[in-house]
């Protein structure tokens, strides 16, 4: 099972909100290792696709499989036990909690650790998102660049085999958004499986292998990232929703 080469799948995936359309029959492989990029419009449905991939949004119809195996029937928290992680697109921190906290009730729940084994893992997630000078400070007093390092160490602390990062670097500054780009990239180098959905295409160019462009609840083009953003339906789409 270990050696199968799309480590996470979805298929024909459709999702409905009441009347609403949001997903029409997508197709998304995730190889094992590699750095997947998303972009497309707002509206996209791409955080949609997280959401079902995650588990946090029933599918309406299609099939999400993770190492070969049929995941449909679980949910959010088993997929995360299983080894899928997300960030959200606004994070979403415990405000109360210190830094170290936050992500030690990510190793609990979403690794399943106890006692010294989630305190370890949750030191080893700070470390590796840049944050462990500040594992005392209160979540609420963070800027905006903590806060997304606190997201991404809350993710990695549940020990993932592939994290789905949602518009990670969105509102940082371009100087804030290297420093990152570059933790990204270092995840990316010690072998994680990544999904990036980023509205910064350079930002994501640096990192990923191979991209997808979404528009409209569909998968309009993918493959090698600049021959996506030279396909002409691709350039259609984002002409289209600049002027929006
Ligand atoms: N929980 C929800 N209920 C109703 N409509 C939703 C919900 N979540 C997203 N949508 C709608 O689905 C569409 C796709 O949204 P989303 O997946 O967030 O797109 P993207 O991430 O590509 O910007 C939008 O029209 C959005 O308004
Ligand atoms: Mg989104």
């Amino acid at each position: 099972m270990d050696d199968h080469p799309v480590l996470l799948a979805g298929h024909d995936l459709v999702k409905h909100f009441g009347p609403l359309q949001v997903l029409f029959g997508v197709d998304v492989q995730v190889r094992r290792g590699e750095a997947l990029g998303i972009v497309g419009p707002n509206g996209a449905g791409k955080t949609t696709l997280f959401g079902v991939l995650a588990g946090t949004l029933p599918a309406s119809a299609g099939s999400v499989h993770f190492e070969g195996r049929d995941i449909g029937a679980l949910d959010a928290a088993q997929r995360c036990r299983a080894g899928i992680a997300r960030t959200h697109q606004v994070p979403r921190p415990f405000l109360g909690m210190s830094v170290l906290d936050n992500v030690l009730v990510a190793a609990q729940h979403g690794a399943g650790r106890r006692g010294g084994a989630a305190l370890a893992l949750a030191r080893g997630a700070l470390e590796k998102s840049g944050l462990a000078p500040l594992a005392t400070r209160p979540a609420a007093t963070l800027g905006l660049l903590d806060r997304k390092r606190l997201e991404l160490a809350r993710a990695l602390a549940t020990q993932p085999r592939v994290l789905l990062l949602d518009e990670i670097g969105g509102g940082l500054t371009e100087a804030e958004l290297l420093q990152l780009v570059a933790l990204v990239a270092q995840l990316r180098r010690d072998g994680l499986t990544l999904v990036w959905i980023e509205h910064v295409l350079h930002a994501l160019l640096k990192v990923i292998d191979r991209l997808v462009c979404m528009d409209a609840g569909s998968v309009l083009a993918e493959g090698e990232p600049h021959a996506v953003m030279a396909d002409p339906r691709v350039v259609a789409a984002y002409l289209g929703g600049a002027a929006a």
